[in-house]
């Protein structure tokens, strides 16, 4: 199994450098704690080469994945859909029922990151025993099989108008799409129900630990369930409801490039230009978030109040890039009440017992 493994590590790095896909030569987990501020490339080579063996090639468990939880919603919205019309990878396009976006966040000073300890008082949620972000394993973990693939429907579909929004907590990206093309993940860990995106939110530094390392920034893809029409709704289902969100955790790692559409987030957000809320020019989701087969999956809750437990987690497995410049300078960004935006991020929570599935 090692040796099939090390066989196959060489294979994605010729295809890696024959076709300069770099993104496959970037990995997210190693045991040692020193990549956020290291600055030896060669050393970072060396982590992304130990953290492939580990994450992807450690010695899984195999469980087969009907042996994960599923619930069957009501699927009466299904009857809505008209035929595929495109696709992008592996995903089809389909249609769906809602089109509210609701903003994340609407009380703006309810709670900080500064003092977290006080969230439970006003969320009693946040001290559940299912919170978000925790630090993921990176050997052990469960490998499953048999998943269907995982599709990223209309992740390819240009949204008519996009925004960035600076608010108290947090910089966050909103579009909006006509209501057949507005960009949904389903199949993989995600078995039968269709989710649609929300809305994509940085943070700096990553939430989500690997290993015990964090990395420099974190974007996280919310999607919300389709039988919800909105963020609300979807808080309100999820006391009987555990899968009501499906949460996309994009690890960022340093490097020499930056990828495209965390670039554009945060080319708006510096900018000098006034206000906290940016039209920036449409792209479409996959721009932002590219579509990955490779993921870890978890069950967790939202990383700020409400701190609701029904998020299924899926952390990609392979980093995207940045370059320390355009971090450092996301660093200097303040809030509407001029306070810095230093620290975007909620601290680790307990494991407890959860269990961490790997596809791909
Ligand atoms: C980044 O570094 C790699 C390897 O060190 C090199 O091949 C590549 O050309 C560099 N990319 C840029 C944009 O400088
Ligand atoms: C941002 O601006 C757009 C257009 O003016 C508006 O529709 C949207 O509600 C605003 N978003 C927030 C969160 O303020």
């Amino acid at each position: 199994m090692v040796a099939d493994g090390k066989i196959r590590v060489f294979c994605i790095l010729f295809f890696a450098q024959t076709l300069e896909y770099a993104e496959l030569t970037q990995d997210q987990t190693t045991s040692r704690a020193n990549t956020l501020y290291d600055d030896a490339d060669d050393i970072q080579r060396q982590l992304d080469n130990e953290a492939r063996d580990r994450m992807k090639y450690g010695f899984p468990k195999t469980v087969w994945v009907f042996h994960l939880p599923t619930t069957f919603p009501d699927m009466s919205w299904f009857h809505e859909m008209k035929t595929p019309r495109n696709s992008y990878l592996f995903g089809k396009r389909a249609t769906s029922g809602v089109e509210t976006v609701t903003p994340l966040l609407s009380n703006l000073k309810a709670w900080d990151y500064k003092d977290q300890n006080k969230w439970s008082t006003l969320f009693p949620e946040c001290a559940g025993r299912s919170q978000s972000p925790v630090n993921l394993p990176a050997s052990g973990l469960v490998k499953a099989r048999g998943a269907r693939r995982l599709l990223f429907c209309n992740y390819n579909v240009p949204a008519k108008s996009m925004r960035v929004v600076r608010d108290s907590q947090s910089l966050t990206l909103y579009g909006k799409w006509n209501k057949v093309d507005r960009p949904l993940v389903c199949g993989g860990a995600a078995h039968s129900r269709r989710y649609l995106f929300h809305s994509l939110t940085l943070h700096w530094p990553s939430e989500h630990v690997i290993g015990g390392l964090q990395y420099p920034l974190e974007s996280q893809a919310l999607h919300i369930s389709a039988e919800y029409k909105t963020f609300k709704d979807a808080v309100a289902a999820a006391s009987r409801d555990k899968l009501a969100f499906l949460g996309i955790v994009n690890i960022y790692k340093f490097t020499n490039r930056t990828q495209q559409g965390l670039k554009s987030i945060l080319k708006a957000a510096t900018s000098k230009r006034p206000g906290n809320n940016y039209s920036i020019p449409a792209h479409s989701i996959g721009f932002f978030t590219p579509p990955f087969q490779e993921y870890v999956t978890y069950q967790g809750s939202l990383t700020y109040p409400p701190c609701t437990e029904a998020v299924l987690w899926f952390v990609r497995a392979r980093s995207l890039p940045v370059e320390r410049n355009i971090v450092k300078a996301a660093h200097k960004l303040t809030n509407p009440y001029n306070e810095p935006m230093k620290l975007l991020i909620r601290r680790l929570q307990p494991m407890n017992d959860r269990k961490t599935y790997f596809f791909g």
